[in-house]
């Protein structure tokens, strides 16, 4: 390995992940059987990718920890919180995605992983039931002390584990939609102030632990399409702080294939009337996107993936045409929650190009997916890279984990566009390795 200036990834890693559903036990359940030896972490770039370091006769093909110095799995320490009081064993039982030859032989493990009380508000997920939230006989503490009760349990829980550093992943249920709002998300006084003030409209529960993580120097991940840490109070806390913080959306299934298939399209300037991308999905998190005002917020960020790919504005005659005032192509996203098929969502994309004199064509694309098996590796290399990301003295949005989510975070406020397009990201991606590993950052085909 080069010389960095990347602190050594010494001790224990905790990831506190908050949320201990389909997704959280999943993750958790192939990290322990992968590091007995039981399981393979397929999916994951941090424990498979290889890529090329140097140029010429210095030219490489690395592991990622051939690079950089990554967290070791067999060094992480899992805690979580959840609304429901089932200890991880019995959530990945009840979660259903894996069978139970694959969770039983890592069973003592997983049972002592017990959710901590969540920082829950009925109204941000309405569908959601449990009892295992923090406050005294129901009522709900003010967001300025869960704030307060989510620092102690990290305090907490990195003292009795022992662990050298702790991420915090945001693996939790999508909340309701909580649009930008200037006067309370614009800068740090003003959310603090808000959170002090127990403004519950604005401020929603996964804003509290953000704010907790940061200021307890831990980055923060937000796997759902919560506008959470994409507001700039929260870019000040992480300058302030510096730490990282990355988001939003994990992409999985569908947007995955999109923000791969989208590229073919602009690439071969081919034109693009309409997408429609349509889902079945019966688990807990179908459950709660059922809710309009939850699916508002998924619906928003998987709208977003098209829109830096193919640009009307640049292209009017490709990209130009389709929606009702004939401004751009049509671009419509469902989810319908379909109990029968758990956590194995199918989705369906229908997309109408037209090629040479505008002649119409079909694409139909049908995946059978697992969502939380796709989202699992996600989980596992955007800890590993947040936790290498703050040794390296890097904080604030980690633009190049934007090949892992959906809706990827950038500064609006500076006009900065997101980067959706698949391949570009991979790119940012391995510059960003190169660049902490001490290698010129560079654009050679491999
Ligand atoms: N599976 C995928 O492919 C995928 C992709 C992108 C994003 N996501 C997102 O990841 C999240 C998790 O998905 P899942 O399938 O595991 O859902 P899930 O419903 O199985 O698990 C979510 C858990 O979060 C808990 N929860 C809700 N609010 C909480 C709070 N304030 N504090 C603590 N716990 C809370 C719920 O009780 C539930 O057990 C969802 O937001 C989903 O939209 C999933």
């Amino acid at each position: 390995m080069k010389q960095t200036q990347v602190e050594p990834a010494e001790g224990k890693l905790g990831i506190m992940i908050v949320g201990c559903g389909a997704v959280a036990t999943t993750f958790m359940t192939g990290v322990l059987m992968a590091r007995r030896g039981l399981a393979k972490p397929i999916g994951s770039m941090t424990q498979y990718d290889k890529m090329r370091v140097g140029r010429g006769d210095a030219k490489q093909y690395l592991h990622y920890s051939d690079i950089v110095p990554l967290a070791q799995l067999s060094d992480i320490v899992f805690g979580t919180w959840d609304v429901y009081p089932q200890n991880a064993y019995q959530a990945a039982r009840y979660a259903e995605v894996l069978r139970p030859d694959d969770i039983d032989p890592v069973r003592d493990e997983l049972e002592q992983i017990v959710p901590m009380p969540a920082a829950f508000d009925k109204n941000y997920a309405k569908r959601l039931d449990g009892t295992n939230v923090k406050g005294e006989g129901g009522d709900m503490p003010t967001r300025w002390q869960m704030v307060e009760m989510i620092r102690q349990d990290i305090r907490r829980f990195k003292a009795e584990k022992g662990c050298q550093r702790i991420v915090v992943l945001w693996a939790a249920s999508t909340e309701i939609y909580v649009p930008v709002y200037e006067p309370v998300h614009g800068t740090l006084e003003a959310l603090e102030k808000a959170m002090q003030a127990d403004d519950r409209v604005h401020v929603a529960p996964s804003m509290c632990y953000a704010y907790a993580a940061l200021k307890e120097g831990a980055p923060f991940i937000m796997g759902a399409p919560n506008t959470t840490v994409d507001i700039p109070a929260i870019w000040q806390l992480a300058e302030q702080t510096r730490m990282p913080i990355a988001g939003k959306d994990f992409k999985t299934g569908q947007t995955l294939v999109k923000s791969g298939f989208a590229p073919i399209i602009s690439t071969r300037c081919l034109g693009l009337n309409g997408w429609f991308s349509t889902n079945i999905l019966g688990n807990r998190d179908g459950l709660v996107l059922d809710e309009p005002a939850n699916f508002h917020t998924k619906e928003v960020s998987k709208l977003s993936t098209l829109e830096t790919i193919l640009r009307p504005e640049e292209q009017p005659d490709l990209y130009g045409h389709g929606n009702a005032d004939d401004t751009q192509y049509y671009h419509k996203v469902r989810i319908n929650y379909y109990p029968p098929r758990n956590d194995n969502k199918e989705s369906w994309d229908n997309i109408d190009v037209f090629g040479w004199m505008g002649y119409p064509m079909q694409i139909k694309i049908n995946f059978l997916c697992r969502d939380s098996i796709l989202a699992a590796p996600v989980c596992l290399d955007l800890c590993l890279l947040t936790d290498l990301a703050a040794r390296a003295g890097r904080h604030g949005i980690q633009r190049f984990l934007s090949f892992f989510l959906k809706s990827p975070m950038h500064d609006y406020t500076q006009g900065e566009l997101p980067v959706n397009h698949l391949y570009q990201q991979y790119t940012m991606l391995k510059n960003a390795i190169r660049q902490m590993g001490g290698y010129e950052p560079d654009e050679e085909i491999d």
